[in-house]
């Protein structure tokens, strides 16, 4: 058994991964959250009380990160202000929690030398074009094009240089697009589910070609699981379940499963700087460390996606209007 402190516990991700080591292991979870207009208590009720704990904290502080740290095994950090379009208009929130408060943290982890677990994304490697043959791997260079990707590609240098300079246990992990339940309405995928549902055609960025590989986050949790596991400390792995789309597609394949035509959607104005592709080579993760994505059917994937909004309309309904007003400024 051992202590796993998870930053950023009350968000999409997070929460999955709270839920996938409670179900999945003996383990203790405490989650440190700042609980921002993205994270959510509800995502994490219903948790065994002697397996898990909350807090309600900021990363950046240092006295409460190093208290909780050296109570601590293992630290997995999820916590990051994790939207582009957010990035593009009030980048500062980025600065402080993607860039400071990975910083407080790892200095915590280095003090009590503790085993760090870095998480991060494909999009600190820029983009691809359509028709590029090559894949994301882990010795693609750093290419970042918005605030957000390029305060994880930062929070990523500072792990990579705490491990070389001061001998930090740490790993990193760069995973592709996550879709799944208790995702923010702010994100494409449940964004445009909630706008069926709420009888608003969908919002398709510019011509909708963009190419991103989705992954489910059970999946994403389970990758993180086996590099804690049996991950090299010193090592970065990509995350990603081979599962490219352009946008145009996964509008079409949501209509379709919501009983509208596959066309009945709007182009809106195109995010500025809009990276058109990524595509993760995970070899080297299935290879060394023997994982394999389970999800591998993202029609089916989608279609529990939709249920789950339908169904669960008190978790996302107190944010949905807030969030279309936000885009209704920015022109989106
Ligand atoms: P999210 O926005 O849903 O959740 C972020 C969580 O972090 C929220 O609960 C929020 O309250 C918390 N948080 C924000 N600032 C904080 C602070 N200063 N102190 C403490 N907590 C704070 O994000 P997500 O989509 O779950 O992403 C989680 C992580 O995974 C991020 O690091 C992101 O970069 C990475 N990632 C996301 C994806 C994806 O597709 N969503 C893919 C690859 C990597
Ligand atoms: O690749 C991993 C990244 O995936 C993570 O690091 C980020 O935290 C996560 O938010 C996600 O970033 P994207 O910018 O790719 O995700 P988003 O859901 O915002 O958009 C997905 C695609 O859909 C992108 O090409 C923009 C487009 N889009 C988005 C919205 C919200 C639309 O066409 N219409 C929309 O309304």
């Amino acid at each position: 058994m051992q202590k796993i402190l998870v930053t950023g516990g009350a968000g999409f991700i997070g929460s999955n991964f709270v839920h996938y080591v409670l179900d999945n292991t003996d383990h203790h979870v405490t989650v440190l959250d700042k609980l921002t207009y993205a994270g959510n208590l509800a995502s994490l009720a219903g948790l065994p009380a002697e397996r898990f704990s909350f807090v309600q904290g900021d990363i950046c502080d240092g006295s409460l990160t190093d208290r909780l740290t050296a109570a601590a095994d293992v630290v997995v950090h999820y916590a990051a202000e994790s939207h582009n379009d957010n990035s593009l208009h009030d980048p500062r929130p980025f600065l402080d929690t993607n860039i400071i408060g990975t910083y407080t943290l790892i200095e915590a982890a280095r003090k009590h030398n503790k085993r760090f677990h870095h998480i991060s994304t494909d999009e600190v490697y820029g983009d691809l074009e359509l028709e590029d043959p090559e894949r994301f791997t882990e010795s693609t260079p750093y290419n970042p094009s918005s605030p957000y990707s390029s305060t994880k590609a930062g929070s990523d240098l500072l792990v990579r240089a705490w491990v070389r300079s001061f001998g930090l246990q740490a790993t990193i992990s760069n995973c592709s697009n996550n879709y799944g339940p208790y995702q923010h309405v702010e994100k494409f995928i449940p964004r445009q589910i909630t706008n069926v549902i709420d009888g608003i055609r969908p919002k398709l960025y510019g011509a909708g070609e963009n190419v991103r590989d989705w992954i489910h986050a059970n999946d994403h949790s389970a990758a993180v699981l086996t590099i804690l596991d049996k991950g090299v400390t010193g090592e970065t792995y990509l995350i990603g379940a081979d599962g490219e789309k352009n946008n145009k597609d996964v509008v079409e394949q949501i209509l379709t499963h919501m009983g509208l035509p596959g066309d009945a959607y709007d182009h809106v104005t195109d995010r500025p700087g809009h990276d058109l592709r990524y595509a993760i080579d995970s070899s080297k993760l299935r290879s060394e460390l023997g994982w394999v994505p389970k999800f591998a059917n993202f029609d089916a994937g989608i279609e529990d996606t939709i249920a789950w909004y339908r169904k669960h309309e008190e978790w996302w309904r107190p944010q949905k209007a807030a969030t279309e007003a936000r885009y209704q400024v920015q022109g989106q």
